[in-house]
C-alpha cells in the first residue's frame, strides 16, 4: 500500500479511534485559515472529517494553505477530541463529530480550479439530506462529476444500490430467474415513440430501442421460465415531465400460470422487504386495492396521493334541478358533462387573494374554462351564482360537501375527463398550499389501482387504442363485447401507485392467439399488418403458451420516493434534461459524414 493510500474513509472514525495515526483521502469540502491553524474538512462519499493544520509544521501548514475546495488531499495524522480550552467542543451534526485529525503529513494528489458552484452541503443536526443554495440545474448537469460529489446525491445513489440489492435477494429468495434480453430489437409498443438505430449490414433496416422487454418477457413465459425478472433499461422518446426521462429503469417481472392475485403476493412481499431495508419502515399489508372509476371520481386521478383526504364531491344532480337559474352550469350538463366540487376546508385564512386567484389558473392547466368559487362566511356564502340557487339546493350542496364558515368550495363544471383532470390537479395543488401532507416525512400510501378500461378512444386517429398495452387480457365476462362495445370493456390491467406516483403497472396477459388477433383487430390492425409486427408473438402463442402476467416497477420513481425527491434526475446518475439533452457530454451529437454513409443515410 502506498504511504498516500487512506487507512480509514472520512466518515468512519470516532472516539474510540482517538490517539491512533490514520491517513485519510478525500476532497476538501471547506477550509478555515488562521495565522496558526488551518482547519480542513476533508470529504468522501462516507463523512467529512476535520484535519486541523499547525504553524509549528511550517511545510506541511504552507501546502495546507495553498488548498482550495475540491482539492484532492491525503492526510496523514493523530485522531484526538475536539477539544476547544479544555471544553469537550463535539459537532453533533457530523457522524465524525468527536474527533479531528492533527495533521503531520499533507500531499496534494490533484488540485482543482474553483469550481463552477459549490458543492458544499451543510450539515444539519440529525444529518437529513440538506444542501447549501443550489446552482442553476443546467449548469450542474454540464459539470455533473462535481455535482455528484455532493452527499445529498450521493445518499440517494447510495440508496439506489440498496434498492436494486433488495430486489435481487428479495426475488432471489422468491424463485425468480434474472433474465437478459436484447437492446437491439423490434419495437414494442408502449405508447411512446421509438429511438431508432439503423443496420449497417441491413442497408434500410433499423433496430428499435426497447421501450420495455414487454414481448421477450412474454415469450420466456412460452419457453417456460416461469419465473422472470430483470432490471431493464428502457427508452421512450416522449415528453418529459419531472417524473419521466427517456431512458429510465424498470423492474421487470413476469410468472407463468399465475391470476392477478398471485402478482399482488410476490410484489407486495418485495414492498414491504424494499420499504424495511432501505428505510426501516413497515408496510401493512395487503396494499388496499382501488378501483380505476372510483379513484376518478373522488381524487380526479388514477394515481392519486392518498396521503391527504380532500375528496372530491358529485354536485351534478344538485345543478340539473329545473329551478337552478344558472345557465354556465346547466349547459354543460345538457351536453353531458358533469358538475363536481372540493371543498378547501379553513382555505379563507390560510390563503391569500393570490393564492385564490391561482386556483383558477390551476383549474384552466387542467383544461377546465372556469372555476366557480364560494366562499362560506359566518352568514353567508359569497359567490356570484350562489344567489341563482334554490334554497334547497344551496342546502344540499353545504350539506354534501360538509361546508362551515372559513371553507372554499371549489366548482367545475365541464366534460367527465376535464371535471376529473382539473379537479384532480386543483386537490393536489391545494394539499400542498394548504400544507396537506410532510413532503420530508416517512409517510407512505401505496395501494393498487384495477379495473381499467381496455381501451381509450383516440379522438386524433379516430380509434381505440390500449390503455395498457396490446398485450392486455380483456376480463373474461367482457370478451364477447370486444368487438361490439370496446368502450366497456375492462383489462386485467392494475398500477401501483405510491404518494401520488404510478411507480409500477402490468397485467396479466392474451395467451390464446386468436383473442390476441381479434384484439389486434379492434385497434385497427389488419391481419396483414399484425402479422407483420408481431407474427413472431401470435406463432407462440400458438405453440403451447402458459397463461402467464406480469408487471414493471419504475425504479427511479422508487427510488424518488425512498429518497423523498421530486425530481427524477436526482435519483439518475447522468439524467438527460428536459429536452433530453446529456448537458455534459452534448449528447444528441452530429456524427461524421463517413459514419452516416456507411449506415446508409
Ligand atoms: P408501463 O409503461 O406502465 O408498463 O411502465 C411501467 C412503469 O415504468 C415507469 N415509467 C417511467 N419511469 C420514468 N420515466 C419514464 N419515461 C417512464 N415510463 C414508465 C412507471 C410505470 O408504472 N411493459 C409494461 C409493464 C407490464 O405490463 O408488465 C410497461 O412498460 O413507474
Amino acid at each position: 500500500m502506498a504511504s498516500w493510500q487512506r487507512t480509514h474513509t472520512c466518515g468512519s472514525l470516532r472516539e474510540t479511534h482517538i490517539g491512533q495515526t490514520v491517513t485519510l483521502n478525500g476532497w476538501v469540502n471547506t477550509f478555515r485559515a488562521y495565522n496558526d491553524q488551518i482547519f480542513l474538512d476533508l470529504r468522501d462519499r462516507y463523512g467529512i472529517t476535520q484535519v486541523v493544520v499547525e504553524a509549528d509544521q511550517p511545510e506541511i501548514f504552507k501546502l495546507a494553505a495553498e488548498a482550495r475546495s475540491e482539492w484532492v488531499l491525503s492526510i496523514s495524522g493523530q485522531v484526538r477530541e475536539r477539544i476547544i480550552d479544555g471544553k469537550q467542543k463535539h459537532n453533533t451534526k457530523l457522524s465524525t463529530g468527536a474527533i479531528e485529525i492533527l495533521a503531520s503529513e499533507v500531499r496534494v494528489l490533484n488540485r482543482c480550479p474553483t469550481p463552477p458552484f459549490e458543492v458544499n452541503w451543510v450539515p444539519q443536526e440529525n444529518q437529513v439530506f440538506v444542501d447549501a443554495e443550489l446552482a442553476n440545474e443546467d449548469l450542474r448537469l454540464q459539470y455533473r462529476f462535481l455535482d455528484l460529489r455532493r452527499p445529498t446525491l450521493q445518499r440517494m445513489l447510495m440508496m439506489r444500490h440498496r434498492l436494486n440489492k433488495v430486489i435481487r435477494d428479495n426475488l432471489d429468495v422468491q424463485g425468480f430467474l434474472e433474465m437478459e434480453t436484447p437492446l437491439l430489437g423490434r419495437s414494442s409498443p408502449e405508447g411512446a415513440r421509438d429511438y431508432l438505430v439503423p443496420s449497417r449490414v441491413s442497408i434500410g433496416s433499423w433496430y428499435a430501442l426497447p421501450q420495455s422487454p414487454q414481448l421477450y418477457k412474454q415469450i420466456l413465459m412460452v419457453a417456460g421460465y416461469d419465473k422472470y425478472f430483470q432490471i431493464a433499461r428502457c427508452l421512450r422518446d416522449e415528453d418529459l415531465r419531472a417524473d419521466r426521462q427517456p431512458e429510465f429503469t424498470q423492474l421487470d417481472v413476469e410468472m407463468s400460470f399465475v391470476e392477478q392475485d398471485d402478482i399482488f403476493r410476490v410484489i407486495e412481499n418485495l414492498t414491504v422487504d424494499i420499504f424495511k431495508r432501505c428505510l426501516g419502515i413497515d408496510i401493512p399489508l395487503p396494499l388496499p386495492r382501488l378501483k380505476y372509476a372510483d379513484v376518478m371520481l373522488k381524487y380526479g386521478s388514477d394515481k392519486p396521493d392518498l396521503r391527504y383526504g380532500l375528496e372530491i364531491v358529485e354536485v351534478t344532480d344538485d345543478f340539473s334541478q329545473p329551478d337552478v337559474a344558472f345557465t354556465a352550469f346547466f349547459e354543460q350538463i345538457q351536453a353531458g358533462g358533469r358538475v363536481r366540487a372540493l371543498n378547501a376546508k379553513g382555505a379563507l385564512a390560510k390563503l391569500s387573494n393570490k393564492d385564490q386567484k391561482e386556483l383558477e389558473d390551476v383549474a384552466r392547466r387542467g383544461g377546465a374554462k372556469g372555476l366557480g368559487q364560494a366562499k362560506v362566511r359566518d352568514d353567508q356564502v359569497q359567490a356570484p351564482f350562489w344567489k341563482h340557487l334554490p334554497a334547497a339546493v344551496q342546502e344540499s350542496l353545504l350539506k354534501k360537501l360538509d361546508a362551515k364558515p372559513g371553507d372554499l368550495l371549489l366548482f367545475v363544471a365541464d366534460k367527465e375527463g376535464t371535471v376529473c383532470q382539473s379537479l384532480g390537479m386543483l386537490r393536489q395543488h391545494l394539499a400542498s398550499v394548504l400544507k396537506l401532507y410532510d413532503p420530508n416525512a416517512l409517510d407512505y400510501k401505496i395501494a393498487w389501482v384495477c379495473d381499467f378500461p381496455s381501451f381509450i378512444w383516440d379522438d386524433e386517429e379516430k380509434r381505440w387504442a390500449a390503455n395498457h398495452h396490446p398485450f392486455t387480457a380483456p376480463m373474461d365476462e367482457d370478451l364477447d363485447k370486444l368487438e361490439s362495445d370496446p368502450g366497456s370493456v375492462k383489462a386485467k390491467a392494475y398500477d401501483l401507485i405510491i404518494n401520488g406516483y404510478e411507480c409500477g403497472g402490468g397485467s396479466i396477459r392474451i395467451h390464446n392467439p386468436d383473442v390476441q388477433s381479434r384484439l389486434f383487430k379492434v385497434l385497427g390492425m389488419s391481419e396483414e399488418q399484425a402479422k407483420s409486427r408481431f407474427g413472431f408473438l401470435l406463432d407462440a402463442l400458438k405453440f403451447g403458451a402458459p397463461p402467464h402476467g406480469g408487471i414493471a416497477l419504475g425504479l427511479d420513481r422508487w427510488a424518488m420516493m425512498l429518497a423523498r425527491t421530486t425530481n427524477i434526475r436526482d435519483v439518475i446518475a447522468f439524467p438527460k434534461n428536459q429536452k433530453a439533452r446529456d448537458l455534459m457530454t452534448g449528447a444528441p451529437a452530429p456524427v461524421d459524414a463517413k459514419q452516416k454513409k456507411e449506415l446508409g443515410l
